[in-house]
């Protein structure tokens, strides 16, 4: 049988249902004046606000909105890719501020069968680059480029390294150091989180002005750390028509309020530099925190959302993850009256799928794989009405 706890870091980590504590989550349809909220312009025009404020200045940092200029150049053009089946882009996205630029590297493929613009399934990969090789020498589960093509889809990608890298020595060397130094500085400046769903933006631009794309009907996928950023990127920029995030865990989709698993004290103790500076006064402090992470899942509706967990990834907190889901109904409700979703997690690779919600709890590890493509596939062929 599972082991019940485990010590890391100096912290003993809780892995029973029973030890969860008590916990009353933040009132997700209550102004910060004490309005309820009960229709979708309050939510619109007041909660949701509020609530992109409260996790920029306590969680992931502020976004800054203005730049000088962006530049899009074609790298590499290849029209008959995966012998013929798709079209290959490389494009390098390239921003500007103050006399410095950034670039991001995007690798595209659209889907040649058709000839109305695609919808596409951009990835935030924090893994080896190599998962999203654009000669398709190597292939991976974790961009099933070639399933997604044949599916109708276009898919893409960019790697967060172009933005800031992945280590608390020098994630500041890119968009952070080179951009907008002064976030830096700043107890609620954006740090990696923020500057990846930032670039993730910077993407969508390009998207939004590449004709084989439908710019109504682009997805933004992350896995784990890549789902943290999904979920911050879709909350944000509204033009994410569908948001898909795969085992995020830990203040992405999970009830911080829970600490089961990895606590807020545990993912700021190795990965600070993911968050802003105001985030580590809640470690052990949850319950001071004036949100909790349904409020993010919350900031999608009611555009798709789509988020999974597996059987083997206890860190995440998958019941935590699921529970996320279901308190951040209400936002989705204000749309769609009818929506509910059952209140205990779902029996594994038994995918519940509702209007716009979809949550699956998979066998195996910690992963974003086929099968969860497949699923966030053919839900997505419901959603944009593809099929
Ligand atoms: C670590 C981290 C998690 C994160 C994961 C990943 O396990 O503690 O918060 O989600 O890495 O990105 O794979």
């Amino acid at each position: 049988t599972a082991q019940k706890q485990d010590r890391f870091m100096g912290e003993t980590v809780n892995y029973d249902e029973d030890s969860v504590p008590p916990y009353v989550l933040p009132p997700l349809l209550k102004t910060l004046k004490g309005k309820t909220v009960s229709n979708t312009t309050t939510w619109e025009k007041v909660r949701r606000p509020e609530i992109i404020h409260l996790f920029e200045e306590n969680v992931y940092g502020y976004t800054p909105s203005a730049f000088d200029s962006i530049r899009y150049r074609v790298t590499n053009d290849e029209p008959a890719a995966m012998t013929g089946r798709a079209h290959l882009k490389e494009v390098a996205v390239s921003v500007w501020n103050r006399g410095k630029s950034v670039t991001i590297n995007l690798v595209l493929f659209t889907p040649n069968k058709q000839s109305r613009p695609a919808p596409v399934f951009l990835l935030i990969n924090n893994r080896g680059k190599r998962n999203t090789d654009p000669t398709r020498a190597v292939k991976s589960e974790f961009w099933p480029a070639e399933m997604v093509i044949d599916s109708g889809f276009a898919i893409a990608a960019f790697h967060v390294s172009d933005v800031a890298p992945d280590n608390k020595t020098n994630y500041q060397q890119g968009v952070l150091d080179q951009l907008f130094p002064e976030q830096l500085g700043r107890a609620d400046g954006m740090k990696a989180i923020g500057a990846w769903a930032w670039a993730a933006s910077r993407v969508m631009d390009y998207l939004q002005t590449d004709p084989a794309i439908n710019p109504k009907q682009v997805a933004i996928v992350g896995h784990s750390r890549g789902g943290k950023t999904s979920l911050w990127a879709g909350a944000q920029d509204q033009r994410f028509a569908m948001v898909v995030s795969s085992c995020s865990g830990s203040s992405g989709a999970s009830l911080a309020r829970r600490q089961y698993g990895e606590t807020i004290s545990l993912i700021n103790k190795q990965f600070g530099y993911w968050f802003n500076d105001n985030y580590k006064k809640y470690s052990h402090n949850e319950a001071a925190l004036p949100v909790d992470q349904h409020m993010l899942l919350a900031l999608i509706a009611p555009r798709p959302l789509y988020t999974t967990n597996a059987v083997e990834d206890r860190w995440a907190d998958p019941r935590g993850s699921y529970l996320s889901v279901v308190n951040a109904l209400p936002a989705y409700q204000l749309y769609d009256k009818k929506l509910t979703l059952p209140l205990e997690m779902p029996a594994t690779n038994k995918p519940v799928w509702k209007s716009a919600i979809g949550y699956h709890y998979r066998e195996g590890k910690h992963d974003l794989n086929l099968y969860d493509w497949t699923e966030v596939v053919r839900f997505a062929q419901i959603q944009f009405k593809t099929k």
